[in-house]
């Protein structure tokens, strides 16, 4: 199959939808692959790499857009000031788009409609279910290793003091404590990053057995209060708690927040806002200089005053909203993403077409528009479809 991969428009976006080891394979199994001039050079990966893998390089998006049977992005389509038209209106009836799509977002209604009046088929990767057979098609889950990892660093780099330890000749340092909230995928590799810097590090989770892993991570565990019946729900994931228990959870981390340095804000009920955990109450409760990083601010944020997309100091406190923080890591991202994003292609490609099997999980919860219409569950419910 031709195999299109244009360069991403979304500003400061610095990721791409293949590494050039990537780009050898989809060669290797026979697909030819179209690649956007410079659309590396954001993850440092350069158009010689990709022409040695085997890829043909095409200066214009359009052609990409026109002669591609797959189209694979990181990010969701969005208007090209350059040719003057959107992403969707390149592509044409029959044509696949894998990307990162979030359907269900209220940002993305128009786009998906769009989609859906091309004719494009549109597979996203938030879809992707946590199940352990889909877990290396799972690029979520990948840049939330990326972004518990970077967003330490970005943390330490913020705070006003060490992370370790420290006896030196001027007396002794003592280590930074950071607490993690929400230790999931992004939250356990926080927690093992901030260790592995010298921190002592605390963690908060509603479900008994991420407390557990955490441990694992010599984490010391804060114990949110919230009985298990509540907090998980079907398949071990949590649930969105009632504001009476959340109230409860805010009261026992209130206790602990005025001692740390850093805070890791992680916690997320997969699509629904981000449960808030911080209020600003306990943000001027912290000693001035220290730090709270809110990954969970696509969704909202678990600290009520985290700046949208940037990062701002209020009371004596640095608050990163920062919201691409894979990006901040471009070439380990983008190899994490492009081996995801191949595994996928290899198991929808069976004999050089796409094949969709409704009765299969993985295919149902990626699938967003087909024949004209909008099917993915969560986008017809956020859109007032069903
Ligand atoms: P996950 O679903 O693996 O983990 C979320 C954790 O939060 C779960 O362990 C859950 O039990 C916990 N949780 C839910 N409600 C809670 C509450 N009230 N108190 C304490 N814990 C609670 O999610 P993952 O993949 O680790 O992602 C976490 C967040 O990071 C998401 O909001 C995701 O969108 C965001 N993210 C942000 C990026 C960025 O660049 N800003 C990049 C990647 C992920």
């Amino acid at each position: 199959m031709i195999i299109g991969v244009p360069k991403e428009i979304m500003h400061d976006e610095a990721r791409v939808a293949a590494s050039p080891e990537a780009v050898a394979k989809y060669v290797a199994d026979g697909h030819t692959v179209l690649f956007e001039a410079n659309a590396g050079e954001g993850a440092f990966y350069h158009d010689e790499d990709y022409r040695e893998a085997g890829a043909e390089i095409i200066k214009s998006a359009k052609e990409i857009y026109d002669r591609s049977d797959i189209i694979i992005k990181v990010k969701e389509p969005l208007f090209n000031e350059e040719f003057g038209m959107h992403e969707i209106d390149m592509m044409h009836k029959g044509q696949y788009l894998i990307t990162f799509i979030h359907p269900a977002s209220p940002v993305n209604h128009d786009m998906v409609r769009k989609m859906a009046a091309q004719g494009v088929i549109g597979l996203t990767l938030d879809g992707v279910p946590r199940i352990s057979r889909a877990q290396n098609l799972d690029a979520l889950t990948s840049m939330s290793t990326c972004a518990g990892y970077k967003g330490i660093l970005m943390a330490a780099n913020d705070l006003a003091s060490f992370f370790p330890q420290m006896f030196t000749a001027v007396g002794p340092i003592r280590p930074a404590n950071v607490l993690v909230i929400g230790v999931g995928v992004a939250g356990l590799q926080a927690l093992a990053t901030a260790r592995r810097l010298g921190a002592v590090t605390y963690a908060a989770d509603i479900r008994p057995a991420a407390a557990e892993q955490a441990k694992s991570l010599g984490a010391k565990v804060v114990d949110t209060g919230v009985p298990e019946a509540l907090a998980v729900g079907e398949g071990g994931y949590a649930q969105h708690l009632p504001e009476a228990e959340l109230l409860k959870e805010r009261e026992r981390l209130a206790e602990v927040v005025k001692d740390m340095d850093v805070i890791f804000c992680s916690a997320l009920v997969p699509g629904k806002i981000a449960p808030v955990v911080i209020t600003e109450e306990m943000v001027k409760s912290m000693k001035r200089g220290s730090v709270i990083v809110d990954i969970a601010i696509d969704q909202g944020g678990n600290c009520a005053i985290t700046p949208a997309g940037s990062r701002e100091v209020k009371h004596g406190v640095t608050l990163e909203g920062i919201k691409n923080i894979p990006g901040m890591l471009p070439q380990s991202s983008t190899w994490m993403f492009s081996q995801n994003m191949y595994n996928l292609v290899k198991y929808l490609v069976k004999d050089e077409q796409v094949v969709l099997d409704m009765n299969d999980e993985i295919c149902r919860s990626i699938l967003v528009t087909q024949d004209g219409e909008i099917v993915h569950k969560g986008a017809r419910e956020a859109m007032g479809m069903d």
